[in-house]
């Protein structure tokens, strides 16, 4: 079964074609992050302008590279959100038209799921399974005991771990998005700096990134003005140690209280050095699988995979009254 992606939903165009739910015949990605970086992040009317204007050519491309015809296709797996409304739209209506033109069904996909599925790509998912998703707008940690059943443990209760790290990345002076350099700098440092591990011990798979932030954001301004200056690289790893101390000991604690088979990691924070290394490193009993880096960030891949699955649970496709929402919950 061959399965067409497309993403939209935030500041990349991105058209896929897989086939059964694994093998990426192409997966082109248009990003807009060099028009948005002037701005210090996504500014929303141009991210839907951008996506009108390359999305043609993204579904030109991934037709090409993939070598096949648009009657080769079973079916239109498309992001109806969360994410930008203006820039959901655009995917969801080109996927409409394409749909209408060539007689195709169409099945509407929640982006984090998405993100979970980009692990059905290099290895293959087995339940019960824990995933922990990371990514600009989300940190979750969901227990899945079959295709499409997704329990959330526990979440964010204010900040993503992405939008922490994007946010300390800005007072740093680093372009957007910071999380990557960030990570790239905490390689040569040393946690020197011993900032909190934010409800580390509360007994429960919730998290709190927001009061770390501002400690670290703090620290950063009373060290300038009493014109003592910050190690940059030790600035960095000390986040990221704890991020990743709080990040890995939760999914930890959650893997041995479901008896889970696998743990897979989701979301652009996936592609986080220090993260893989710390959860490969403390979890040894079960796989703990990460994408692809390439598959970490947002791509139409990961929608095609999800969208493969989700049609398998009940074959039942979506109706043209399907419609972008930019808040959407796991589904
Ligand atoms: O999943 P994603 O592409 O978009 C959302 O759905 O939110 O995630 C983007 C986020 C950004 O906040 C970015 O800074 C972060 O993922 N990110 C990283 C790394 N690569 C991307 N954060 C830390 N370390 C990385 N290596
Ligand atoms: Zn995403």
């Amino acid at each position: 079964m061959i399965v067409m992606g497309i993403e939209t939903s935030c500041d990349e165009t991105s058209v896929s074609l897989v086939r059964d739910g694994k093998e990426v015949l192409s997966n082109i990605v248009l990003s807009q992050i060099d028009i948005h970086k002037a701005y210090g992040g996504v500014v929303p009317e141009i991210a839907s302008r951008e996506h009108v204007k390359g999305i043609t050519l993204v579904f030109d491309q991934a037709m090409k590279q993939a070598n096949l015809q648009y009657n080769d296709i079973d079916l239109i797996a498309v992001t109806t959100g969360p994410g930008l409304i203006g820039s959901l739209l655009i995917g969801v209506n080109a996927a409409k038209v394409v749909s209408y033109n060539y007689d195709i069904p169409i099945i509407g996909v929640q982006h984090i799921s998405g993100h979970i599925y980009a692990n059905n790509i290099a290895n293959t998912m087995e339940f019960p399974l824990l995933s922990l998703v990371v990514s600009g707008g989300h940190t979750e940690l969901i227990l899945m005991k079959n295709h499409f059943e997704f329990e959330k443990l526990g979440e964010t209760l204010d900040d993503a771990v992405g939008e922490a790290y994007d946010k300390i990345a800005r007072v740093l002076g680093l372009t957007y998005p910071g999380g990557p350099q960030v990570d790239k700098l905490a390689q040569s440092g040393k946690d020197t700096y011993a900032f909190p591990r934010p409800m580390i011990d509360s007994g429960d798979y919730n998290f709190s990134f927001s009061g770390l932030k501002s400690h670290v954001i703090n620290f950063n301004h009373n060290q300038k003005q009493r014109q003592e200056a910050i190690n940059i690289n030790d600035f960095c790893r000390s986040f990221q140690d704890a991020v990743t101390d709080v990040l890995v000991k939760k999914t930890e604690a959650a893997k041995n209280q479901y008896h889970v088979k696998q743990v897979i990691v989701a979301g652009g924070v996936a592609a986080n050095k220090g993260l893989r290394e710390k959860m490969k490193y403390t979890i040894t009993d079960i796989p703990v699988y990460f994408p692809e880096i390439k598959y970490c960030t947002d791509n139409a891949a990961m929608i095609a995979v999800a969208g493969y699955f989700k049609f398998q649970k009940n074959h039942k496709p979506d109706d043209y009254l399907l419609n972008g929402s930019s808040r959407l919950e796991l589904i």
